[in-house]
């Protein structure tokens, strides 16, 4: 590593200086058995893993690790494993979302607090993914991603599953009265046969899918399965990868254009992605002060077609995507839509990274002469029940009711909801429009995947599956249905979805993005003025601080004192180093 000797090493700030200092940063790192020889003028690679025993998607993560770490030492680097807090989607109560900006500010503090000069993350279940990438993003200093890749395609019955998309739909049925209990417990040992994140098209997939798109991480890493080979080969090459970053960048703020993101939206749109990808890019644009606006969702849709067909959009799973090229190859096809000029971790261009992908193989992925839809899945509407906007993925929704009138049937909150929902006093018909509130980001809180409301089973038995749902709260992106979600404000707040009552019409209006309660303004007002706000549910610790500083959802949901503020300059060193040692990083 002679040849780095004197290069602006970031970590030189810690372990060059021959004095005090230096000294006891250099045993710190030797006391681990490392010699001096290891940190000498050699890159520190840091390893931000987000491996748990609570988080299965991610639980093959240590060999995932171990693989970087021989990339990193193969390119003369020092690679170092840290742990972060880790966000199991299934297990964290009430909703892992609720910890996101937490483990954001643990990756970004972390990055910054210690001697790396560049940074791998390992990121794979739902928020795990968005919560590295607004650290990093705040850190600022080199990091590249390497996502855990879906898991094995599970199967019941000789039918292939989605690993939430096929659950919801087996639970509607055994409510139905269609399959029965033994058939769902049989389904639970077959649900989840692999590590790695869900194997459909739900917010991981689609969250690893938008790194490629952004250009965090190298090409054609972002669909390889969790337990295929060539995922650990990716691996050793993002450690390779990280070193040279360690020395040449680029820095996050330097990919995180405005361009990256309107390539990132194009790519959701096409791969009819998760509607929490709107959320966390919003939150993500403003880690690096891009005031990106929901309205830009919709301006990306409505030119982008949806190309791939995955579920829950779709018929195949992530593996068949990758089997068919991956994202490489989608972005191949929507070369014409993005700027493919837009920097990567490689250094290079984002074009440059998919110009060898497979052609479409018109089953999973189609040309976009040919696409499954004219338009992207996402859509944004809003009117008097939003006026701030709220999210539909239509491609998910049923066509017919995308256009609907109908009389609004209340729910106060998700207990509410569980008590009524079936109660067959319940004044409730095919045409009903379910409503909750109090689910937001403040209400619930958290924002939890408690959009996709279930249909009554009356209902479920007469053959009905799908009906317009309207909510301050998110939807698991392997969940399907005509749901309105995130409308903002949120209710908790005074949002007009807080003076809905039982009967009122709502209509709901796609094409137009029309929502609106269709009663007058006045009334609508005279209501919102009579209702005292709920009680926060958190009065101290970390949920407090939540309640107190966190956004709409129309901005992502980070805490306003973490978006980057308008005159902030780079702050990648830490407080407190003393050193008299001058150089830059
Ligand atoms: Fe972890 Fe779906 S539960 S990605």
């Amino acid at each position: 590593m002679s040849d780095t000797e004197n290069l602006p090493l970031r970590s030189a700030h810690w372990f060059a200086p021959h004095d005090l200092t230096g000294f006891i940063h250099r045993t710190a790192i030797q006391a681990e058995g490392f010699s001096k020889f290891a940190i000498e003028n050699r890159p520190v690679v840091g390893i931000a893993n987000s491996w748990s025993e609570l988080v299965n998607c991610n639980i093959h993560f240590k060999l995932l690790a171990e693989a970087v770490k021989r990339g990193v030492l193969m390119a003369g680097g020092l690679p170092l494993e840290f742990p972060t807090i880790s966000l199991g989607e299934s297990l964290m109560k009430p909703t892992a979302m609720e910890f996101r900006n937490l483990m954001a500010m643990d990756v970004e503090e972390s990055i910054r607090a210690y001697p790396l000069d560049a940074i791998v993350l390992l990121g794979g279940c739902d928020k795990t993914v968005p919560a590295q990438l607004m650290g990093a993003a705040s850190a600022d200093v080199p990091v590249i991603m390497l996502t855990g890749g879906p898991q094995e395609p599970a199967f019941f019955r000789g039918r292939q599953l989605g690993v939430g998309t096929d659950t919801w739909k087996y639970a509607d049925e055994l409510r139905a009265g269609t399959i029965t209990q033994d058939d769902f417990d049989e389904l639970e040992g077959s649900a989840k046969p692999s590590a790695g994140h869900c194997s459909e098209m739900g917010t991981a997939s689609t969250m690893t899918s938008i790194v490629e798109a952004l250009g965090m991480c190298l090409p054609g890493t972002a669909s390889i399965p969790a337990v295929h080979a060539r995922r650990a080969a990716a691996a050793e090459a993002t450690g390779r990868r990280a070193v040279e970053m360690a020395l040449h960048g680029p820095r996050p703020s330097e990919i995180l254009t405005e361009q990256a993101f309107d390539n990132a939206i194009t790519l959701l749109m096409a791969v009819g992605g998760s509607t929490n990808a709107v959320v966390h890019l919003l939150a993500l644009a403003r880690r690096v002060g891009y005031e990106l606006q929901l309205d830009r969702f919709h301006e990306i849709s409505q030119r982008t077609p949806r190309i791939v067909n995955v579920r829950p959009s779709g018929e195949h799973l992530v593996k068949q995507l990758f089997d068919a090229g991956g994202i490489s190859a989608v972005l191949k096809e929507l070369d014409p839509l993005l700027h493919g000029d837009a920097l990567t971790v490689t250094g290079e261009r984002l074009a440059e990274g998919y110009a060898a992908a497979p052609a479409p193989d018109g089953d999973v992925i189609t040309s976009l002469d040919k696409p499954f839809d004219a338009t992207g899945g996402i859509a944004v509407v809003r009117g008097s029940l939003a006026p701030r906007g709220a999210v539909i993925k239509r491609s998910a929704a049923s066509a017919e009711l995308l256009s609907h009138r109908g009389p609004a049937v209340v729910f106060e909150d998700i207990y509410d909801m569980g008590r009524r929902i079936d109660d067959p006093d319940l004044t409730i018909t095919e045409d009903s429009v379910l409503v909750l509130r109090n689910s937001g980001p403040k209400g619930a809180p958290g924002m939890p995947e408690w959009g996709m409301l279930p249909i009554p089973e009356r209902l479920l038995r007469k053959g009905v599956r799908d009906m317009v749902r309207i909510s301050d709260a998110r939807m698991s992106g392997t969940a399907f249905g005509t749901t309105i979600l995130h409308v903002s404000p949120e209710s908790a707040v005074g949002g007009p979805l807080a003076a809905v009552r039982d009967g009122d019409p709502i209509v709901l209006d796609v094409e137009n993005q029309r929502l609106d309660l269709d009663i007058p303004h006045e009334e609508i007002d005279r209501r919102l003025a009579e209702i005292d706000p709920p009680k926060p549910k958190y009065r101290r610790g970390y949920g407090r601080l939540f309640l107190d500083h966190v956004t709409q959802a129309d901005e992502g949901c980070d805490f306003d004192f973490l978006q980057k503020l308008p005159d902030e300059e780079p702050q990648t060193l830490p407080l407190g180093l003393t050193s008299g040692w001058q150089g830059g990083w």
